[in-house]
């Protein structure tokens, strides 16, 4: 067999984190099947190039013919455009990558100001929410004032298979840590596994409800999740403890727009946005993308961090299924951020991106 991979750089350091990754990647060898990668084009410049930020050659090739995909980072504008939207979130909704999952753990860096023991999974859901975009502007015929209207979709059918994702995950976790545990290594959490459900239900009764209701009725209607415990917390209240108290968290589930900015939140107690990594997947399709964005203030300057992408990579491998060699990835990584001796500037040194990416590369 042999593996073909959509690449879309996109914007910004997009364009040079998702390089990285191919060159770890193809680092592997022989260790995973012969990769092609593919690259395609969309974002922001491709719209100011050629009209569309989407292209539909992008969407046809990465149906018809990859395995899975990796995206960098797209620049979208925060005023609107007519004819623009962004591609992440109509890549998302083309391929039916419902869920968003956004592993946050930390790693002990030398000379770092500040050190939380956290280890947690953010699983987002990726299709509804506000992300629906459905936005109305309405002006007052008297006064000419206006009144802007979003408005929001929370469906049974998608909180429920994010909610058997989460508990999927837990369940997989608490697995993970007996067998690290039987082979002597120190694991944080030592409870039964866990997955927190966010949401703001005790505003937002009838959508924040329905999510609620759908993820809890997961772990209800079966045995298979009794070893998995279920707890819940109010959007804000769960940035408060994150940040109080992160090592408590295993999996979060959450709807759409709180899942982005909670996790956000957790990058900056790991340390730094180029840090954390994610996929997008569906029953059919995975994509590997960093969490950040197109960070415009230090594009074009080879000193973004490229590890969001680089475990972004080793996730999509391993949902593959080439487990061992995402494991090789991460423990290149983690040497690497604990030696410190090559560091981006986020995360305090001096490295460059193309330095952090060969330091990794020579521990592969
Ligand atoms: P951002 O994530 O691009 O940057 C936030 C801060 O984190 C900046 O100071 C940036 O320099 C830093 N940062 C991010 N990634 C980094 C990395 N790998 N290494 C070192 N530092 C890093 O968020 P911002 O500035 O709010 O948005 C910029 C653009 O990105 C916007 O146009 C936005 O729409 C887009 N965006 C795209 C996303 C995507 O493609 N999925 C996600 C989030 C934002
Ligand atoms: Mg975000």
């Amino acid at each position: 067999t042999a593996l073909k991979l959509g690449m879309i750089p996109a914007d910004g350091i997009g364009k040079e984190v998702l390089p990285a990754a191919q060159r770890v990647l193809e680092a592997l060898g022989s260790s995973i099947p012969k990769t092609t990668f593919i690259p395609l084009k969309a974002g922001w410049e491709e719209f100011n190039k050629n009209g569309k930020a989407l292209p539909e050659e992008t969407i046809k090739i990465l149906k018809e013919e990859c395995d899975g995909a990796m995206f960098g980072s797209v620049s979208s504008p925060s005023h609107k455009v007519e004819g623009y939207s962004s591609p992440i979130v109509a890549l998302r909704k083309h391929l039916d990558l419902y869920s968003n999952v956004r592993p946050v753990s930390s790693i002990k860096i030398p000379n770092q100001k500040s050190y939380h023991q956290c280890d947690m999974v953010i699983v987002r859901e990726n299709t509804e929410c506000l992300y629906i975009k459905k936005e109305e502007l309405e002006i007052d015929s008297k006064d000419g004032s206006k009144k802007a209207i979003a408005y929001r979709q929370i469906t049974s059918k998608a909180s429920s298979r994010i909610g058997k994702m989460a508990f999927e995950i837990a369940l997989r976790r608490g697995k993970e840590r007996e067998i690290a545990k039987k082979s002597g290594k120190s694991v944080w959490w030592n409870g039964e596994p866990k997955v927190t459900i966010v949401h703001k239900s005790n505003v937002l009764s009838v959508t924040d409800g329905l999510f609620r209701e759908s993820v809890r009725a997961i772990k209800e209607g079966t045995d298979r999740y009794n070893g998995v415990k279920m707890e819940e917390q109010l959007v804000d209240s769960m940035v408060y403890r994150m940040f109080r108290e992160p090592e408590i968290f295993d999996v979060a589930v959450a709807p759409n727009l709180y899942g982005d900015i909670i996790s956000d939140g957790a990058a900056a107690l790991v340390g730094s946005l180029g840090l954390v990594p994610s996929i997008n997947a569906g029953d059919d399709f995975v994509m590997g993308e960093p969490v950040h964005g197109s960070a415009p203030d230090i594009e074009g300057q080879n000193i973004a961090n490229p590890i969001a992408s680089i475990r972004s990579a080793a996730l999509l491998l391993s949902s593959l299924g080439y487990v061992e060699p995402a494991a090789r990835i991460n423990e290149a990584v983690d040497a690497v951020l604990s030696e410190g001796q090559y560091l981006t500037p986020d995360l305090g040194g001096k490295s460059s991106t193309t330095d952090v990416t060969d330091a990794i590369l020579k521990r592969l």
